[in-house]
Formats: structure tokens, C-alpha cells, sequence
């Protein structure tokens, strides 16, 4: 077992941290083991995701790692010990845990451990994606409703209703395999993992804690309290935490990703958008797609057309899917239309009604309001009773007649973001849009990873831009703009660029 406090082992019998002194979590009120807890859990772990990590891990021997470690703690059942039998506390426990696990998976975070009635996530490793400080932080908002919904359904009268406190960390750690059992086998340890339990230890019940590391990766849509400075048993210097509130939901926008202040290469690609813009007023609905692997540039390629198009007056409106939405239907048309009508995403629904009809009067598409609202996820009373089929045709004709309105009144263009994410609605529409010439009058640029289950079908209906990775001259420009400096050291120049092969991510 491993101190909740400092981390240090503990030899299983003991009741106290002999490192800290910490009381051992869950000591003498029959809990069950973490290990056994793990067991009980596994079949919880969605199969796809667990050979996505196995395979992840197997390829790393040890090796350091940027990561997000979450330290969640659950308390409040010690003090039902009083009232319940250990083994009726234990099954809510771990009826507890299933929801939070479940959370975990969604957003693809490595369960590490469970250490008493604490549970040790890493976002980054072995499984790793572009935007972990990002899931890390949804997932902690997303297990605090848990909890609050786990209270309201668990048949027990809780007095003291159960919480979590959390604590989020990014650094680097020592990742690799540690043990034998196939699912115990990956784990990290470093300073990292210290700090991010301290953090939860720390943090007052229903609270999460971020580092000022963590904090720093997810500024731009994170919405804190703080800085605040704590002070820390162990650590000199006090340490910096912020209080997570809540995630802005900003549209058409790359939350995980700073604008890139310098774009190099790319010139024939540049070219071939530019030419299209300059036309796209002449278009009876013209597809480029744009096609790349993660990191290579699609997003920031997107920037440039945003700035090619701004400076020709044509105003870019976006819809964008997302790894966290694959399963909310029509997505991508809701946060286009939105991105249309200029509504945030928070925006009351009451709101929402409003503008829409605004701007419905102004399109000449009342008639289609509720079909629109349908999509924007708000009830309207006026939706008609009518069969599943129907309705999605109608859902689609509203869609249609919307854009080419807008378009007839604005100069814009429309940009798919992110297409290798989209749901199944959204993708049957924009098929039956593409397939059946009916799209808006204007240039349509879709941007997607190579695993876009539809790139093939939908790659028929237009041109593609198929993006490389960069040449080595543009890598080594790329690589001195971002250090801002004219003259980097051939050795390190050379680790750089065959580390990242030409991928700018890295
Ligand atoms: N041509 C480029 N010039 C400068 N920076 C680039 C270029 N292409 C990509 N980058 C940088 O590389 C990183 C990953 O690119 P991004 O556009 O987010 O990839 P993708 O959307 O394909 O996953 C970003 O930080 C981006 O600013
Ligand atoms: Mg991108």
C-alpha cells in the first residue's frame, strides 16, 4: 500500500504512514483492499480502451513522461462506520467508484491506483493525447456531479453526504512497468505524483485543486479562483493552487491549442486557399478537404484561412466536433449554427430562443424554428409529432434552407473542424448535403485526421489537401522562430528533428 499523503510504502499492516504518519485510509473499518478493489472494477473498463492502453504501455520500457496526475479522494464513509455494517459500506463504496471510473474512461485517463477510498488517475501516459491537462480538468468537474448525483440516488439517508476532494498536477514523472499483473503493470512516480496528492489532501471537500503547472495548460478555458499560496509539509517555498469552478465553452475554438504566433511552409497549400477565397463567392457550394495526422498542422492551417478570409472581408463561421461529443447528435451542425447565429455556448436556453428568433425573421426562416432548436438541444412547443424519419428530413431541410439564407445575405465561408470526431447525425447530414448538391453557395473546408471513417466517400464530393509532414528546412525554421533565436546548435537542431520527424506538434 502506498501513503495517500507523502506516497511512501507502507507495509500492509500498518495503520500509520511510517514515513509522515498520515492515519492509513480506511484502516480498521473493513474496507476493501485497493488491489481487490481493482479486480472488482475491471470489467467496467470499456475493452476498446484497455488494449488502447495495454498496447500504449507495453511499447515503453521506463522512460519520463509530461503528465496530468489526479489525486480524487472520497470521504464520508468512514463516518458512516458508525451506522452500517463494513460490507454494506464497502458495496457503496465501490457502486461509489464505478461512477467515477466510468467518468475516467470517458475521457481516457489511466487509473493508477486506488489507495484507501482515493483513486490515482494519469492523463498522458501511457496513453497520451494532445489536450490531457484538458480531459484531466473535465473529468474532475464531471466526477464532482457524480458525486452529487450519487448522493441524491444511494438508498442510504446520508447525513453527511459523501464528497471528493481533488488535486491536479502536471510535471514530469517516471513512467514504466512496474509490476506483472497485466493491469497493475503500468505506473509513474516523481515529485509530480507527490505534489498532486498533497493537493488533494489539501483541498476542502468539493473542492479541486490545480497546480500552478496544471493551471498554466488550461488557462485560456479554465475557470479558477486563485492564485492562492499554501504551504506544504515537505516544501520550503509555499505553493502556488488554484480553485477549478468551471470550463469555458468558447466556440470554434481550439481551447488546448495557443495560436501559433509563426506559420512557415505550406506555400502551395496557402496558394490553392487563397485562389478558392477569392471565388468562393462564384462557388455553388465548393469542398476542400484537408487531411493530416494529429499534430501536423490542420488546425493551424485553419488559422490561416481565418486570416486569408478576414482580409478579404469574408467572414469564416465554424463547426467543430469533439472526442467528448461523438455520441450528442447533430454536434457539429449545433455549434455551427451557433458559430451562424453568434450564440456561446453557455447561453441560457431561454436566451437562445430569443435570438433565434431574431435572426430567423431576418433569414426569412421562421418556419423552420423549431427544427433549428431541435438541433440547438432546446425544446420549442411547436415541433410536430411526427415520425422519426420524417423529422430527420425535416431536421436536414431546415439545416439546408438555414446556410444557403445565410449565405445569400453574408460573405462567409464554412470550416468542419475536427471531422475524424463527428456523430452519426451529423455525418448522414452532411452526406446528404454534399451527395445531393445541396450545399450553400459558397467554400465549405473540412479538416480531419486520416481514421475519418468517411474521409473516402466524402473526399469524392471536392478537392484534397493532403498534409505532409514539414521538410527539414521548414522544421529548422519553425524550430528557430519558436526558440527566437537565429542560431541553434546543430546537435541540438538535430535531436529536434529527428525526434519530431517533421511533425510540428513535437
Ligand atoms: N506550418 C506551421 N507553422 C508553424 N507552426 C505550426 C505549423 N503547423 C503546425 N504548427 C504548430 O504545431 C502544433 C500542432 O499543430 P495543430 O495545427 O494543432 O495540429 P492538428 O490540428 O493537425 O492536430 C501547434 O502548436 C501549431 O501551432
Ligand atoms: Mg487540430
Amino acid at each position: 500500500m502506498i501513503c495517500r499523503a507523502c506516497t511512501a510504502e507502507i507495509p500492509p499492516s500498518a495503520r500509520f504512514c511510517p514515513q509522515c504518519g498520515t492515519p492509513v485510509a480506511g484502516a480498521g473499518i473493513g474496507v476493501i483492499p485497493a488491489t481487490d478493489r481493482l479486480e472488482l472494477l475491471k470489467d467496467y473498463i470499456p475493452p476498446e480502451l484497455a488494449s488502447k492502453i495495454i498496447n500504449a504501455g507495453k511499447k515503453i520500457e521506463s522512460e519520463r513522461r509530461h503528465v496530468t496526475v489526479m489525486f480524487a479522494d472520497v470521504t464520508g464513509f468512514t463516518a458512516l462506520s458508525e451506522h452500517y455494517d463494513p460490507e454494506v459500506i464497502s458495496d457503496l463504496l465501490n457502486e461509489c467508484f464505478k461512477g467515477l471510473v466510468s467518468i475516467v474512461h470517458k475521457y481516457e485517463g489511466t487509473i493508477d491506483k486506488f489507495i484507501g477510498d482515493a483513486v490515482m488517475v494519469i492523463f498522458g501516459a501511457p496513453l497520451a493525447h494532445e489536450n490531457d491537462p484538458e480531459r484531466a480538468v473535465r473529468c474532475t468537474l464531471e466526477m464532482m456531479d457524480d458525486i452529487k448525483r450519487f448522493n441524491l440516488v444511494s438508498q442510504l439517508n446520508l447525513s453527511n453526504p459523501v464528497t471528493l476532494h481533488i488535486g491536479l498536477h502536471s510535471g514530469i514523472v517516471i513512467a514504466g512497468n512496474v509490476g506483472s499483473n497485466l493491469r497493475m503493470n503500468y505506473s509513474v512516480v516523481g515529485d509530480t505524483v507527490n505534489l498532486s496528492s498533497r493537493l488533494a489532501h489539501l483541498a476542502p471537500p468539493g473542492e479541486i485543486f490545480l497546480s500552478e503547472a496544471t493551471f498554466k495548460s488550461v488557462s485560456n478555458l479554465a475557470i479558477a479562483d486563485g492564485p492562492f499560496r499554501v504551504s506544504i509539509r515537505g516544501k520550503a517555498e509555499p505553493v502556488v493552487v488554484y480553485k477549478l469552478r468551471a470550463i469555458k465553452e468558447i466556440l470554434g475554438y481550439d481551447s488546448h491549442r495557443p495560436a501559433g504566433k509563426h506559420f512557415v511552409g505550406r506555400e502551395r497549400e496557402i496558394e490553392k486557399i487563397d485562389k478558392l477565397l477569392e471565388f468562393s463567392k462564384k462557388f455553388n457550394g465548393f469542398h476542400l478537404f484537408v487531411k493530416g495526422e494529429a499534430g501536423i498542422g490542420k488546425s493551424r492551417l485553419k488559422d490561416e484561412v481565418y486570416r486569408l478570409a478576414i482580409a478579404k472581408a469574408i467572414a469564416p463561421r465554424e463547426g467543430f466536433c469533439s472526442g467528448f461529443e461523438i455520441n450528442t447528435p447533430y454536434f457539429l451542425w449545433n455549434t455551427l449554427i451557433r458559430s451562424i447565429l453568434q450564440i456561446d455556448l453557455d447561453t441560457p436556453e431561454r436566451e437562445i430562443l430569443t435570438i433565434l428568433q431574431e435572426r430567423a425573421a431576418v433569414l426569412k426562416i421562421q418556419k423552420v424554428i423549431p427544427y433549428i432548436a431541435a438541433i440547438l438541444g432546446i425544446r420549442h412547443d411547436d415541433l410536430g409529432d411526427e415520425e422519426g424519419t420524417v423529422r430527420k428530413q425535416k431536421i436536414f431541410d431546415a439545416v439546408i434552407g438555414l446556410l444557403d439564407n445565410y449565405v445569400r445575405k453574408h460573405r462567409t465561408i464554412f470550416i468542419l473542424e475536427d471531422l475524424h470526431w463527428i456523430d452519426k447525425f451529423s455525418q448522414e447530414l452532411l452526406y446528404y448535403m454534399f451527395s445531393g448538391h445541396k450545399s450553400p453557395p459558397t467554400l465549405i473546408v473540412g479538416f480531419y485526421r486520416p481514421e475519418y471513417a468517411h474521409a473516402r466517400s466524402m473526399e469524392s464530393f471536392g478537392d484534397v489537401i493532403n498534409l505532409s509532414r514539414l521538410t527539414k528546412e521548414d522544421s529548422k525554421a519553425l524550430i528557430r522562430m519558436q526558440l527566437e533565436a537565429d542560431i541553434i546548435p546543430p546537435s541540438i537542431e538535430e535531436v529536434v528533428l529527428t525526434r519530431s520527424e517533421g511533425n510540428p506538434f513535437y
